[in-house]
């Protein structure tokens, strides 16, 4: 008996030394940054997919889905492992030259794609490890949102997170990331485990609730400007049995605002943990969407009981139980998010909505001119990616880039009659193309320390979202800067640090409230030369002067636009190799102590 033991002791103990030997090894030791005499030579020698300026398909690569804020990185490159995304920062470091962190490409400001940077898209970085038994998954940092519940809902598994199929999940953990289910399971930043991060110097850093735990705490919640997220060990929800989609239509008659809008902020808030919903209004559609974690018999009383079906005790025509079971989408599968409403005919099981491609966006109808040559010249642009990241259902339609500018408000609690008053005045004068949001947070979120991670917002009742067409019509930018004069001052000051908004006045203060000042001594402590910085950055010391020449010639010839599909490379090395080595260490001290 004890000889057996004695043996696994040893096989325990080569495991941990094996373990140790394969993590140096990833290190990149054997690449040399200083021995290259430009950017681009060190770039290229790293042989990852690369589109510079005068390349065809720059101008769709070196935008997102947002594009209000044009700019105009130097390279976008896309590695493929974490190895290669090391070699990139190393020759960013060496070379002075700001790196552009992407995953998803959502950032309203253009922060992953910044003037005459270096983007490192890591698109490709998207596998998805599930374990079933503990209930854990280990993906890459590039997945986006709609592959990875694709995934999960595979195996009966999802997550709680946002609900368009394009964003990056690094993307939504940085800014805390709320979902429909928030309100049960907290933010998706509360559900991460373990994070593997390349650091400013090449490194690469393991974090969790015990090693490194103020980086740990600072990524979820506090910004993207740490390092670079390569890999995610995440704590999956078990699908739920039975979820009920719902939606009320109003008719869009301005003298229901206010009696809604009322009975809706004295109600959201305060709902069951299991009932989430929003108020959508447009300038034609005035709704509230909700999502239940259960069955549809109590949820008519309940939206009964708190008077948003009746107009001056009378009930609201169409908004009687019979319309409204008829928008019950009944007992879908869980996707995960509220991406039902990506489906026409709400089947739910329309996984191909979801199944987005490394670069999902449509072409970027943004032109701009180098050398005298206007871009894109219309007859080499080349199409853009689009297939699907699983081979096995077909790719998700091309999402549309955006040019809009928005709002983001949180409040405290219920709207009070001065402050709905105002509200209603601008809703009627709403722009063809805007919205307003009203999302209710509460449940759980209010239980937890708004220290918990670096994701301040937890103590609020409801999170306004404001969106208008980025444009030079008057009345449009009018209205909506009117909601900083008029409504923020009924709001509690804060704003979400996922809707970068450059006319904040103190926008730092105004993202992380009195999580700021931890995350400023963190960033100091990770990244003390700002390697990684942006107009959003928590310290706004200017990045490193650029050096070379903006626009000269690009020695190299690229074949690809935009570079494709997954590798099939092993992307899940370190985290999971980690894992062993923990699991080993703790069975060789377990015996050493019996
Ligand atoms: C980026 O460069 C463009 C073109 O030179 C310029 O219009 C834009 O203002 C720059 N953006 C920032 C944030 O500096
Ligand atoms: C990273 O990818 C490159 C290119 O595919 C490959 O040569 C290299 O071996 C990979 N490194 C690791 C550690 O997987
Ligand atoms: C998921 O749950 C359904 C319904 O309970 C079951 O039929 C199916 O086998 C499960 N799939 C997996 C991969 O466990
Ligand atoms: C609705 O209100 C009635 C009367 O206050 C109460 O008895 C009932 O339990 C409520 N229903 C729900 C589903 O909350
Ligand atoms: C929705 O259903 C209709 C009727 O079955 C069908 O013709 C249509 O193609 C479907 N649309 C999509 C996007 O699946
Ligand atoms: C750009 O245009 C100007 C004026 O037409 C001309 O003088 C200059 O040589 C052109 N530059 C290039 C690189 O073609
Ligand atoms: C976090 O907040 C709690 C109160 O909710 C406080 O006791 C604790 O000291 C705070 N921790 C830090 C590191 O600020
Ligand atoms: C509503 O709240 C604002 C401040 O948040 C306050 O100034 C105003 O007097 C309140 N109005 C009413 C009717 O209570």
């Amino acid at each position: 008996m004890k000889k057996v033991l004695f043996n696994e002791l040893y096989y325990q103990i080569i495991w941990f030394l094996v373990g140790i030997v394969l993590l140096v090894d990833v290190s990149c030791a054997s690449f040399n940054p200083s021995s290259y005499k430009s950017i681009e030579d060190c770039v290229s020698a790293t042989g990852v997919s690369v589109i510079s300026k005068n390349d065809p398909g720059y101008n769709d690569a070196r935008v997102g889905e947002r594009v209000r804020f044009q700019q105009y990185p130097r390279m976008i490159t896309y590695p493929t492992n974490t190895t290669q995304v090391q070699q990139l920062v190393l020759c960013s470091n060496t070379f002075k030259i700001t790196p552009s962190p992407r995953n998803g490409g959502h950032s309203n400001t253009g922060t992953s794609s910044l003037n005459d940077s270096l983007v490192i898209d890591i698109s490709n970085l998207n596998s998805v490890d599930i374990d079933t038994v503990s209930q854990t998954a280990i993906v890459g940092g590039g997945i986006r949102l709609g592959p990875l519940y694709i995934q999960l809902a595979q195996k009966n598994f999802t997550f709680i997170s946002g609900i368009c199929p394009t964003t990056g999940l690094t993307g939504v953990i940085s800014s805390g990331g709320f979902g429909l289910q928030s309100r049960k399971y907290g933010t998706t930043g509360d559900l991460v485990l373990e994070a593997q991060i390349v650091m400013a110097d090449g490194s690469i850093l393991i974090t969790n609730s015990i090693i490194n735990a103020d980086l740990f705490w600072a990524i979820r919640g506090g910004g993207a400007t740490y390092g670079i997220i390569t890999q995610w060990k995440l704590q999956l929800i078990p699908a739920w049995q039975t979820v009920t989609v719902f939606t009320i239509e109003y008719p869009y008659d301005p003298n229901l605002f206010s009696s809604v809008l009322k009975s809706f902020t004295n109600f959201g808030h305060i709902a069951p943990d299991d009932l989430s919903t929003t108020l959508f209004i447009t300038n034609t559609n005035f709704k509230i969407v909700g999502h239940y974690l259960g069955n549809d018999d109590q949820i008519y009383e309940k939206l009964s009981n708190a008077s948003l079906l009746t107009y001056n005790g009378s009930p609201i025509k169409g908004c009687d139980r019979e319309s409204i079971e008829q928008n019950f989408l009944l007992r879908c599968d869980h996707l995960g998010a509220r991406a039902y409403f990506l489906d026409p005919n709400k089947t739910c099981t329309r996984y191909d909505y979801l199944n987005i491609g490394t670069s999902p966006y449509a072409s970027n109808s943004f032109t701009y001119t180098i050398q005298n040559v206007t871009y894109p010249p219309a007859a080499t642009a080349p199409g853009v990616v689009t297939q699907g990241i699983l081979s096995v259902y077909p790719p998700g339609p091309l999402q549309a880039r955006e040019d809009v500018k928005t709002k983001s408000m949180y409040f405290d609690g219920p709207f009070n009659d001065t402050a709905i008053n105002v509200i209603i005045g601008l809703l009627k004068q709403m722009p063809s193309g805007s919205f307003a949001e009203l999302l209710s947070y509460g449940g759980l979120l209010p239980t937890q320390s708004t220290n918990l991670t670096a994701f301040f917002h937890r103590n609020v009742a409801y999170h306004l979202l404001i969106q208008a067409p980025s444009t030079s019509d008057p009345t449009t930018n009018a209205w909506i800067n009117q909601w900083d004069s008029n409504v923020r001052p009924f709001s509690n000051g804060q704003s979400y640090q996922g809707f970068e908004d450059p006319d904040l006045p103190n926008f730092p203060q105004q993202y992380f409230g009195n999580n700021l000042q931890r995350l400023q001594n963190i960033k100091s402590k990770y990244d003390p030369q700002q390697l990684f910085s942006s107009q959003s950055t928590l310290n706004t010391t200017p990045s490193n002067q650029q050096t070379s020449s903006l626009f000269g010639q690009c020695p190299f010839v690229h074949d690809e636009a935009v570079p494709a599909r997954r590798s099939s490379g092993n992307k899940m090395f370190n985290l999971i190799i980690w894992d062993k080595i923990m699991f080993n260490l703790w069975v060789i001290v377990i015996f050493l102590i019996w």
